[in-house]
């Protein structure tokens, strides 16, 4: 990479750049901060770092793997396209297996277009359509409660944790929060711990004989989660054997029980492939939203302007009745609203891709193995690609051109 122009940290044994990027997460929040949105250089202060001193596409060590990063949307675009097949999902971390497993967020190939598939009937237009009353009743639940609350403050990071919660467990799989509650709350313990070990090397063959107490804990936590997920599978089944239903159901859950029983061996879904599916929408449908809607909440308690706009708006569409999908379409400013809190505060900070074999991406040449690291937060944090945070006081501000 040096030979085509790429500049990046030098190459530590086994470590990588990981130590002096585990170094940088830890002091960045001890610093202080102005309510500001510029939260890049916080958030990822070793990206921002290092980018500021080898350029918008340099190369690190995530331990032995080198990370080429692009934050230029044309190559972005390219890589995610992967129209010559050259680019796949990297094998998770042991920690994040342990989190959402072989599911369609990790998976590939035949085993990718399966999943895939059954997602696809069970998250379509029409069904995503018939979810409406599910969600406008979890909000209405959550909103009596908080008019008990009047005057007084309320962690709504907390409370949309629990709609989040109970929205994809009514809509994906026909229960209420409380039968996944245990789920989500090992869930999350298992992504802090995945979290906090982002940055620590595997030494191949000591680990193979040795595991750390956060090892230890993550596959205690993940054999939790794979017996309640099996008890809620279970219950859905007894639904059919006690003739209380004659099938297991059209949502995603249902999908799943039924490959799971599937005749035809081949195509059958196996226990560990139906746990992880499970899990990986548990996870996503529930954590990712939740970040958005807070972060969301907190702009529109800062931005007032913004707030009335949006209420605004609501009230011309819907008056005094509940929200539905048709006119949801029509919620311009609310969208807006929406894709700017995910430009600032984007819930998933990058997304990174390996290389299959060698390729040819703009004007580089990657090798075989080598990664390819797309930040999310460094894209949508680029001043020459946006113009500068203005949005919240800008109101024709954003996207440029
Ligand atoms: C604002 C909300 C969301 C954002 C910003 C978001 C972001 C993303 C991103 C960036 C990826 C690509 C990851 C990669 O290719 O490495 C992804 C994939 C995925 N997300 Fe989301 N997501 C959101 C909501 C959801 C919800 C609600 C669910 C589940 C109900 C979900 C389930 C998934 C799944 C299953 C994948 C893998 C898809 C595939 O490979 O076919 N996401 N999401």
């Amino acid at each position: 990479m040096n030979s085509q122009g790429i500049r990046g940290s030098p190459y530590e044994f086994i470590h990588g750049n990981n130590k002096e990027a585990a170094q940088m997460l830890m002091e960045a929040p001890t610093k202080p901060m102005t309510l500001t949105h510029d939260i890049f250089p916080r958030v990822m202060p070793h990206v921002y770092s290092w980018i500021n001193k080898y350029g918008k596409t340099y190369l690190s060590w995530n331990g032995i793997r080198g990370q080429l990063l692009i934050t230029d949307p044309e190559l972005v675009k390219e890589v995610l396209k992967n129209s010559d097949k050259a680019f796949r999902k990297p094998k998770t971390s042991y920690f994040f297996d342990k989190l959402i497993g072989d599911g369609l967020a990790s998976t590939e190939r035949e085993k990718w277009a399966r999943q895939r598939k059954l997602a696809n009937y069970a998250f379509h237009g029409e069904s995503l359509k018939n979810m409406t009353p599910a969600v406008v009743a979890s909000v209405e639940t959550m909103l009596e409660k908080w008019k008990s609350k009047e005057g007084k403050e309320i962690e709504v990071f907390q409370e949309f944790r629990l709609l989040t919660s109970e929205v994809i467990s009514r809509t994906a799989f026909g229960s209420s929060y409380l039968e996944g509650e245990k789920i989500f709350d090992m869930l999350m313990k298992l992504s802090v711990i995945a979290g906090r070990n982002i940055f620590k090397a595997k030494i191949p063959i000591i680990s193979k004989f040795w595991k750390s107490a956060d090892e230890i804990e993550s596959e205690r936590i993940a054999k939790m989660i794979h017996d309640s997920v099996m008890r809620i599978v279970k219950k859905r089944e007894e639904r059919v054997v006690n003739g209380e239903a004659d099938n297991f159901g059209r949502d995603f859950l249902g999908l799943l029980v039924n490959a799971y029983h599937e005749a035809d061996q081949k195509n059958r879904l196996s226990i560990q492939d139906m746990v992880d599916e499970c899990k990986t929408f548990y996870f996503a449908g529930q954590e990712i939203v939740n970040s958005l809607l807070a972060w969301a909440a907190l702009l529109l308690a800062i931005h007032t302007d913004w707030q009335d706009k949006a209420r605004a708006e609501v009230i011309e569409v819907f008056g005094n009745q509940n929200p539905d999908s048709e006119g949801m379409a029509k919620l311009k400013t609310i969208t807006m609203i929406i894709n700017e809190t995910l430009r600032l505060y984007p819930p998933i900070s990058g997304v990174i891709r390996e290389v299959g074999r060698e390729v040819q991406l703009g004007k580089l040449v990657l090798p075989t193995h080598s990664e390819v690291d797309m930040r999310i937060i460094a894209l949508h944090h680029d001043p020459y690609l946006w113009e500068m945070m203005l949005i919240f006081s800008n109101p024709r501000g954003l996207l440029k051109g």
